[in-house]
């Protein structure tokens, strides 16, 4: 894999996916500015890999200065940016008939917002630089809807549409879009579940039985080969699903 100097931002860094994919990342020789809101997380992650290919910073990406602060970071430390990962996202999932407004709201502002703050904030870097690749973690449930998933359903559409005209946009001017579609992968996100008994079900079903859930290293393998790709190839979508589900 082709990932030795490379410089990749990562948001959502601080567990799951994200965190997986900065600690292989790291191992294939790339330079890795990663971000999250819990700093005590992001500070552990950095203390167990080389100093000389890692900075991080606490970054909300609802927040559009916290993430063109983190891409800053990585221009100021390493000099470019060949690749954005915008990972960061939430699943609090209930029936829409609960009427959770507030949960709503977060999610747009997390996974689709989150997703456009990154555009934004590294797009005029990539234009100067003349290349770059920016990726996002969708979801099967990007490509169909679920009973109590509408929001978030709702939310990874929206990220393939945005990913996929991006790269319709930027193909000339060389930059590249990446979505990374899990299945079910055992991790934190439960945590952003409000309804305990949902949550638990969800953890209930990720540990049913072999292969119904992906590791997150699974997907991380994933994301580090299409960075790792040759500018001439495209990966648009990569769907990485349990070989039981
Ligand atoms: N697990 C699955 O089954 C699955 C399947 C398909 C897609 N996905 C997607 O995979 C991505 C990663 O999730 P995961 O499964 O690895 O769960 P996770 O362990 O809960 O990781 C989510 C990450 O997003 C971060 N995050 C949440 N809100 C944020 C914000 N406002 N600003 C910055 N970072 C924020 C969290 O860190 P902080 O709380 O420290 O900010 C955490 O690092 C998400 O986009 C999720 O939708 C997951």
């Amino acid at each position: 894999m082709n990932l030795k100097d490379k410089v990749v931002v990562v948001t959502g860094a601080s567990s799951g996916i994200g965190e997986a994919t900065v600690k292989i990342l790291v191992k294939r020789g790339a330079k890795v500015v990663f971000g999250a809101r819990r700093l005590e997380k992001l500070k552990t992650i950095a203390e167990s890999l080389p100093d000389d290919q890692v900075a991080f910073k606490e970054t909300d990406v609802s927040k559009h200065k916290d993430v063109v602060s983190l891409v800053d970071l990585a221009t100021q430390k390493f000099g470019k940016v060949d690749a954005l990962y915008n990972n960061a996202g939430i699943m609090p999932i209930a029936p829409l008939s609960d009427d959770r407004r507030d949960e709503w709201q977060q999610m747009l502002d997390i996974n689709i917002m989150g997703v456009l703050n990154g555009i934004s904030a590294v797009l005029p870097i990539m234009h100067k630089q003349g290349y770059g690749h920016i990726l996002a973690t969708d979801s099967m449930a990007g490509y169909e809807s679920f009973p109590d998933y509408a929001v978030y359903c709702g939310t990874k559409y929206a990220v393939r549409a945005i990913l996929d005209s991006l790269r319709k946009e930027e193909s000339s001017n060389h930059i590249r879009t990446t979505i990374i579609a899990p299945g079910a992968v055992s991790t934190e996100l439960y945590k952003s579940i409000g309804d305990p008994k949902k949550a638990k079900d969800l953890v209930d079903y990720w540990n049913s039985s072999d292969n119904s859930s992906l590791t997150a290293d699974d997907v991380a393998e994933g994301v580090a080969y299409a960075i790792s790709t040759p500018q001439r190839v495209s990966i648009n979508e990569l769907k990485i699903a349990p070989s039981a589900g």
